[in-house]
């Protein structure tokens, strides 16, 4: 007897695995699924994955991802697979991507930074890694975001405030 299935298959919508253990809540907010949605979600934290230690799944039925809302998952998860469902089948599976640069997916935390103003200057920051550490759960203390126009560094903690 198979002992390993926590949550069902699904039929159609929308996978995200290999999410850093402890962010599928902040995985949810991003999706803006909320007390009172009416969407169809399963939540699995801290389940055991070869290649992480540990990780969080989350499952969103009938629904596929905005490339707002992966870029931002990318932010929080960089591991984080995407897998889209149709009728049973995988039909797609892809990595999010954090790229060295980041363009209109976050606000700065200045208020007086250019960005902010009625400018029409888009957001745009530099992904900064600092220190040692493996993939996955380290990551989340190690990443900050420079503003290239004002120089404000952000950690995940100023991100996730205003997600
Ligand atoms: N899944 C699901 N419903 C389906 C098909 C897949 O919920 N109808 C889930 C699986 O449980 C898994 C994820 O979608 O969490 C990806 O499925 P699959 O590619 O079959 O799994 P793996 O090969 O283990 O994925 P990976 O190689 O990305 O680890
Ligand atoms: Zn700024």
């Amino acid at each position: 007897m198979k002992r390993e299935l926590k949550v069902q298959p699904i039929k159609d919508g929308t996978v995200i695995d290999h999410i850093t253990a402890g962010q599928a809540l902040n995985v949810l907010k991003i999706l803006e699924i909320k007390p009172g949605t009416k969407e169809v979600v399963s939540v699995v934290m801290n389940v055991r994955s070869g290649k992480m230690g540990k990780k969080d799944i989350v499952k969103v039925e009938n629904r596929e991802l905005k490339p707002e809302e992966v870029d931002k998952i990318a932010l929080i998860a960089p591991n984080a697979t995407i897998n889209i469902i149709r009728d049973y089948e995988v039909v797609e599976k892809h990595k999010v991507f954090l790229p060295t640069e980041i363009e209109g997916v976050i606000r700065c935390a200045n208020p007086s930074c250019i960005s902010n103003t009625n400018e029409p200057v888009r957001s745009k920051f530099q992904v900064v890694e600092s220190g040692a550490g493996g993939e996955g759960e380290e990551v989340r203390s190690r990443l900050r975001f420079r503003c290239a126009y004002c120089e404000r560094m952000m950690d995940l903690d100023d991100v996730m405030e205003q997600l």
